[in-house]
Formats: C-alpha cells, structure tokens, sequence
C-alpha cells in the first residue's frame, strides 16, 4: 500500500532537517526549533534568555520568537533566515537547530483535509480491564492529535469523581470552545498554532477532524451503551480507562502536526501534571530523524524523566520491514492487530457460488445475482492503459462496457481500496469487486456504493467465472458484521515493522493492540462521513496504528491508577511480558500472510488488559540505562549534558562504548544485531519485585530457535521481598553464521505469574 503519497511529497520540503552534529546547511528560511536541552532549575527568565540569544543573532526582526519552551527542556521555535538557523547552530548550549517538521497522524487514510477519507470502522474495544465504577481517581491522559469533540457522549461525566487536586491545566477559552466544554471526564483542552501550510487557521481545541475525538474516546472514553456505525458493530462504546480523565492538546491542523507544536504540548503536558501522554502520529517511516532532531523523541525524554508514561503509534508503513517510527527506548511503540468482528459483503455469482467479501456498504440493490459483472482489463478504453483498467484507474474504462455492469477490478498498484471506485461510480457502473493481494482482514468503508473486496484466490474464481458463460451476472451483498471471526487477532498489514535502526538493537514495535475497524467516537458534525441520506456518524469505524496506540494509554493509565507509584518504564516492562502470542484459534498469532508473527511485527505480542496489573516482576529502565544508551548510540556528554534534564553528579560515559552494549541496557525484550556466531554475545537484565507478596523462586524457560544456543545464568532467581532486585546473564552463541534474523524468549515463572521477555538476533548490522 501507498499511504499519504501525496502529502508525504508535498511535506518533503519540511524534513530537511539541520544539525549541528552533521553540520548540514538549513537550505531555506521558515520556521526552525532550537532545541538547547534541559530546563535549568531557574526557568523564570528563560523566555528572556532566548529572546536575547535571538537579538543577538537577528537585529531585523523583533518578532521572530515563535514559541518558547521552558518547563521539561529548554528552546525556542522562531523565523530565521537559513544563514541564521546556522549561525545559531553554533552558539554554546545550543543542542541542535532544525526546521519545523510536519508529522503525520497514524490512520491507515490519506489525509487530504478535502477529502479526508477514513478507511473504515467498527467496534469493539475489548478492554474488559476497566471498571468505570472503580473508586480510584483515575489517571490523567494527556492526548497530542486533532482536538475533541466535548459534546460526545463518550465524554459524560456521570461516573466521574471530583477532578484530582494535583491537576495543573486549563480549558482553553477559543474559538467553538470554552470552558463549559470541558467537565469532570475532559479535564483540559489546549490548542497550538495550526501549521503554515494549513489553508484553514483554526486556534481551538475543537476537533474538526475525528481522529483526536476517536482517539480519547478510545483511551478513556466512558460507557455508551447500544452505539454503532449505521447499525454495523452495535454494542457499548467504552474507552480503555474509562475511569481515567482526558487532556487534550490540538498539535495537528488537518495537514498534519508541527513539531514545534508537538514539542509545546509536551511541555505545558509536562507542567499541567498528565500521567500518561498518548501520541498517534509520527514521522514517515522513509525519513529517520536522528534522536536530537526528533519533536517526539525529545518530547518524549523529558515527559519520561518526568514520570509520564509515553505511548505512540507505529506508523501505517506496513508490512515492509524497517518501517516502524517513534522508537526510542523510553517510549512505549505500539502495532495494530485485527480484532474478531469481520465486515462482510458477499458476492452471489450467477451460478449461485457464494464468494467471501470485505468491506463495509449500505449497498441496496437486489439479492439475487442479476447484474452483468465484467473485468476492468475486457472494459478498457481505446488507448488506456491495460493495468490502469484492471485497476479501474481515472479514465482508463469504456463508459459503454460499464455502464449498469458490476466491474471487477484488480489493486495491482497497492493502493486504498477506495480508489478503485470513483472511475466506476462516475461511468454509472452498479457496482465493484475488488481483487486486494494485499489487505485482508481490513475491510474498508464505502458508503452507500455496492463495493466489496475479494482475495486473489477468490478473484480468479470471479473471472474464470466470467469467462465461462456468455450472459455473466452477480450481486453485492450488504455488509453484515459477524462477531468471533476467526483467526484474531492477526497483525494488520498496513502496521510498521521492526527492526528499528534509529535506535538499533531496542526491539520494535514493543506491542500490539486492536487498530483495524476500531468503532469510536467522532465529531458531530461530519457530513462528508455520512453515506448518502444520513446523518453524521457519532460514532465511526476507523483503523490505523493510531487506533491501537490509545488502546495501550488507556491501560497504561489503568496500570499507573492502580499502582501510582510505577515508573514509565515499569509500567511499560508490564504491559510487554504479559502479552499474548496465541490467537483465539488457540495457535500463534499470525501476520496477514498467514505467517507466525515474529517480535518485528508484534513486539512482545497482543497487548492484555488485565495481565498488566499483575506482572509479578518488572524491567526497570532507570535514567542511567537512557543516558548510557544515548552514550552507546554515539553522543558525547557534552551533547548528552545538553539533551538530559538531570544527570548524576559524575556521570560519565562507560570506557567502552559501542552500538553493541544498547542491546545491554534493561529493556523487557532484546534485540542483537552484528551478531557473529564464533563471538556469540552476552548480555544481562535485572529484574525487580512488584508482586506485593514475600518469599518467591522464579524459574527460566528458554524458547530458541534450532541454529541458536541461548543460556542463561542463573536459571532460578529468588525474591524475598517487594522490590528486591535480582540479575541474570543470557549468552547467545551459534555453531553457523545465521543466514537470517531469528527470535524466541525468555520467561520467568513462580507458578502465579510469568514474565516473557522477546529476543530477536540479527548478524547483520543496519538492518
Ligand atoms: C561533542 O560532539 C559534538 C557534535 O559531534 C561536537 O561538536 C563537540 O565538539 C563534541 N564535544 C566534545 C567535548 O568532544
Ligand atoms: C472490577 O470491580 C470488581 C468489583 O469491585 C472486581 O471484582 C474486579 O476484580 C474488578 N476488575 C478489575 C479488572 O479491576
Ligand atoms: C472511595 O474513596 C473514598 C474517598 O477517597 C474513600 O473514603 C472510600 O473508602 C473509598 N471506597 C472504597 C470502596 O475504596
Ligand atoms: C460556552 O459555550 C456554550 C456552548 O457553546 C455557550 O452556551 C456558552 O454561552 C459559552 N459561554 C461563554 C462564557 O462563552
Ligand atoms: C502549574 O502551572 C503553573 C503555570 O502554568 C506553573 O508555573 C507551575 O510550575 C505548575 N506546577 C507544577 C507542579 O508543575
Ligand atoms: C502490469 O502489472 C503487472 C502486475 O503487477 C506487471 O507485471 C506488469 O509489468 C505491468 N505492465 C505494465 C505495462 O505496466
Ligand atoms: C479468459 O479467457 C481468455 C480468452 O479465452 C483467456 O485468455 C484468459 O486467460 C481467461 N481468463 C481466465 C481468468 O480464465
Ligand atoms: C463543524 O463544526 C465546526 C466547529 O463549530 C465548524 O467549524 C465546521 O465548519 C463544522 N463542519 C461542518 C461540516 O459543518
Ligand atoms: C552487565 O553487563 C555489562 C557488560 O557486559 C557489565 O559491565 C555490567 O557490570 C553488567 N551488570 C550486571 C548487573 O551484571
């Protein structure tokens, strides 16, 4: 699939990043981020300092500080000549200098504000974790996206208690907003200077687009009984955290989401007291910002430290490998996985044969197979292309061969389905049967257009069909939504994939959570949403990494609501080792190809809503563990002094220091690459007690593949108390060169609780 091509080509021009380590030149004026790194203790006159390190550099131009940041890190956004941007490239504390870049939000659609096309739908939201009457306070859930819609039911406030003292944030008053929109489920709602780009300037915090509505609704939603997409996937809408409160900052106009924007929202987060930030958007998988040019990562480093867990979307770059984004090691990556409600639209052949379809319509034409059907290719226009009319592209059919005819058309150019229909619909076709190779189990919407999706198994059926009989003929039936479809999950096709290589060996993604046909709340007033005749949707079917991401906020939240004392990182080691590996067919998870789904899919498997809240034992990343990774992926403590907030007195780099010694720190999974089978590689974690009882003995169980020899010492650990701390050595070793990238685990078991860890080995190096 293609996703965002067109607004990934038009956003080009935003990624030229600058800095300071690669002494490139900024190639243009425009907006650039300074980033100088950790707030100093006295923030007070920061705004001044910045202002006067802008003066000193520009005498033309006095309002040229855009923004200035100075609760979690310290820096400025302002308008600076290219020269400039260089120029204070240079100047002491200055970490780096980079333009303004435009990220992008993780639905699976384009995002062409025109036409902003959400591939679907549904329901689900199967997080049976949350008690929404719970008497605990719930946690804050700050969420980075679109805006929100308030007057959502998702948002009532009926089962919510008094908001926390310790809240610090605000309602904005704005356009179509104001304080009478927030309540005690929306605690804050902030807003962010939309980017240059963006036709429409709208300084609000109010959702004019869905995807920010949907996601909170996903993540801390409360319960609505009997909602559903036009009547598809009916049932109670219910967020991840229901008891959790929402904070939402507006960082993305419908173009897309600036950095400076990002790195703003980060820090009044920061100040305002979240718990948990929930970020559904990223940078395009093609380009890899280095860790100091990142808005999400540095945001991320300082929320962190702060003790706010970071949770964000994979990316939508699937399923190549080498795709997946926002994966620097103190944020929580998160896949999408399918869930088990299928949207199914048959297609009846004229000889009675039943065919399998995907996709969601409102289709009302008749039952029983009584319209021509003819292939794209056979209805070509004179002078098209072939594959344009098997695709059934823009003017490449002949309106005579098509009109009042089903046509069945291919996707050989991997696009969204939705594309294959426009060309149809306007040659006054009936209707369309997509051949997909691609996107099974991601049924799109379509409107009130007869159009389903077939496999390419069941497409050659259709077409040697065709070619049997002179007179041709079929139906598209309406969209039914069966629920325990089986398998579920698998991993979605669209979802990144690991192997990470900005950081290399952190194994990504670290989990996977439901983002296909995810049924949520959106805006009230969407009527390009609405198939013809209706009302806008109150709830819609949406899928996209950044459907899975609020999944893992709201159970994060759940985690820190029950455990408030948890650090960001063992509520992350919660969350990974008890994921699941099997589906509900009761055999391994699987990619859309069928495939066992390997850690590069899947992290450390489907995320459990319970499993979290008892893990017994936890990874703890500590600061140390980030500051060392940030000396072993190539900075000097010069640059790290600059980057971190806190540093210990006399923290030094460790003597040795390589890309290799990141896979030691203690991360709940391990990934190894420049493996080298006569070296082999050792590596160590330590675990921690969290299980709140005594005395206790864990075991190991190693899952290996053949051709590698994994050990690890010892193989039992004692606890004696909660928070006793207990390490072990794992050592890989093989008798061959590994010909590709293996995998397994390592679980430690007391009988009550087991603590599954992921590894992933490579020989190569940048993957
Ligand atoms: C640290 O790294 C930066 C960027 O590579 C370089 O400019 C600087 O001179 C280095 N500092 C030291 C003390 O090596
Ligand atoms: C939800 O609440 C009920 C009743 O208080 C309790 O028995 C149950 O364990 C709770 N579930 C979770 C997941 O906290
Ligand atoms: C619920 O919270 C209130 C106020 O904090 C407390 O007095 C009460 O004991 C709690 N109830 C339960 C069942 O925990
Ligand atoms: C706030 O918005 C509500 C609903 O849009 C409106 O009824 C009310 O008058 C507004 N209040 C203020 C103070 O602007
Ligand atoms: C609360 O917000 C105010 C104003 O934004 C800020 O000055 C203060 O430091 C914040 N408090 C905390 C605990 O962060
Ligand atoms: C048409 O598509 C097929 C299958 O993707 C491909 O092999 C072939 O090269 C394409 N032909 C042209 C003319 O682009
Ligand atoms: C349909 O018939 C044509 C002509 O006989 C043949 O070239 C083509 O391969 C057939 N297609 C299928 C799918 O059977
Ligand atoms: C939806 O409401 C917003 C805010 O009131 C408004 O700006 C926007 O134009 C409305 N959209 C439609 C399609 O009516
Ligand atoms: C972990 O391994 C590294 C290098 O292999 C070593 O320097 C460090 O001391 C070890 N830590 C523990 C707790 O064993």
């Amino acid at each position: 699939m293609k996703p965002l091509v067109t607004f990934i080509f038009g956003l080009t021009s935003f990624f030229i990043f600058v800095s300071l380590f690669t002494e490139t030149v900024a190639e243009k004026d425009g907006v650039y981020i300074v980033y100088m790194g950790a707030a100093p203790k006295t923030k007070g006159s920061l705004r001044h300092d910045h202002a006067q390190l802008l003066s000193s550099l520009l005498k033309r131009n006095k309002n040229a500080l855009v923004r200035s940041y100075k609760n979690g890190f310290s820096g400025f956004a302002a308008r600076l000549s290219a020269e400039e941007a260089h120029s204070i490239a240079q100047r002491a504390g200055v970490v780096s200098v980079f333009p303004d870049p435009v990220l992008e939000l993780h639905t699976t659609r384009s995002w062409d504000f025109l036409n902003y096309q959400t591939s679907v739908v549904i329901d689900s939201n199967p997080n049976p974790n949350s008690n929404s009457t719970s008497n605990d306070s719930g946690a804050i859930i700050g969420i980075l996206d679109t805006g929100i819609w308030p007057e959502s039911e998702s948002f009532n406030d009926k089962a919510m208690g008094p908001i926390p003292s310790r809240w610090n944030g605000t309602c904005a008053k704005a356009q179509d907003f104001n304080t009478s929109n927030c309540n005690k489920k929306i605690i804050g709602a902030r807003s962010y200077e939309d980017d240059e780009t963006s036709v429409i300037k709208y300084q609000s915090p109010r959702d004019m687009v869905g995807h920010g509505t949907h996601v909170a609704s996903t993540a801390a939603g409360s319960e609505v009984q009997g909602v559903s997409y036009y009547g598809l996937a009916e049932g109670t809408a219910k967020g991840g955290s229901p008891g959790s409160r929402i904070a939402m900052y507006r960082v993305c106009s419908p173009t897309g989401c600036r950095g400076s924007s990002i790195l703003a929202a980060f820090d009044d987060a920061i100040a305002d007291g979240v718990d948990v930030l929930s970020l559904s958007l990223g940078a395009p998988s093609f380009f890899k910002p280095e860790i100091t040019d990142d808005p999400i990562a540095l945001g991320a480093f300082h929320a962190v430290q702060h003790g706010i867990t970071v949770v964000c979307s994979a990316g939508n770059d699937g399923p190549d490998p080498g795709t997946v984004v926002n994966a620097a090691p103190w944020i929580v990556t998160v896949a999408a996985s399918t869930i088990d409600r299928a949207f199914e639209s048959d297609v009846v052949l004229g000889d009675n044969t039943v065919i399998k379809g995907e996709g969601i319509n409102f289709a009302n034409i008749q039952k029983s197979p009584v319209y021509p059907i003819v292939y794209g290719k056979s209805a070509k226009k004179k002078d098209a292309d072939v594959n344009d009319s098997r695709n059934c592209n823009t003017n490449s059919l002949d309106q005579e061969l098509v009109k009042g005819k089903i046509v069945v058309c291919e996707n050989l150019d991997k696009t969204y389905a939705n594309d294959h229909m426009d060309e149809v619909k306007q040659l006054g076709g009936i209707g369309v049967v997509l051949i997909d190779y691609n996107s099974k189990g991601m049924a799109s919407s379509f409107g009130t257009f007869p159009m389903t999706v077939i496999s390419s198994e069941d497409g050659a059926k259709v077409l040697s069909y065709i070619n049997s009989t002179k007179n041709p003929v079929a139906t598209i039936l309406r969209t039914t939504s069966p629920t325990k479809y089986t398998p579920a999950p698998i991993i979605a096709y669209f979802s990144s994939r690991g192997p990470s290589t900005i950081p290399e060996n952190i194994l990504k993604p670290d989990i996977a959570a439901p983002g296909v046909n995810i049924l949520a709340a959106w805006m009230g007033n969407d009527t390009a949403e609405a198939p013809e005749g209706k009302d806008p949707p109150l709830y819609n079917l949406i899928s996209g990494t950044s459907m899975a991401c609020p999944h893992v906020s709201g159970i994060a939240a759940t985690v820190k609501s029950k455990n408030p004392t948890w650090s960001p990182s063992a509520i992350r080691s919660a969350i990974m080792t008890t994921a699941n590996q099997i589906n509900n067919l009761k055999a391994p998870i699987t990619t859309e190809k069928g495939v066992a789904a390997t850690p590069y899919n899947f992290g450390a498997g489907e995320v459990s809503p319970t499993g979290p809240l008892q893990p017994g034992l936890v990874y703890e990343t500590t600061a140390i563990d980030y500051l060392n990774f940030l000396c072993y992926h190539g900075y000097n403590i010069t640059t790290i002094k600059t980057i971190a907030n806190t540093i210990p007195d006399g923290f030094t780099c460790p003597k040795e220091s390589s890309i290799d010694l990141i896979s030691n720190i203690n991360y709940p999974s391990i990934a190894i690459t420049n493996f080298n089978e006569k070296a082999g590689r050792k590596v160590n974690r330590t675990l921690t007690n969290v299980a709140g009882d005594g005395n206790s003995v864990y075991a190991v169980t190693i899952d290996s593949p053949a051709n590698l020899d994994v050990k690890v010492v010892p193989n039992k650990l004692q606890f004696t108390k909660n928070g006793d701390k207990s390490s072990y050595k794992v050592s890989f070793s093989a008798a061959n060169p590994l010909k590709e990238d293996v995998f397994g685990s390592i679980a430690w078991s007391n009988g009550k609780y087991k603590v599954r860890s992921p590894f992933a080995v490579s020989s190569k190096r940048d993957n």
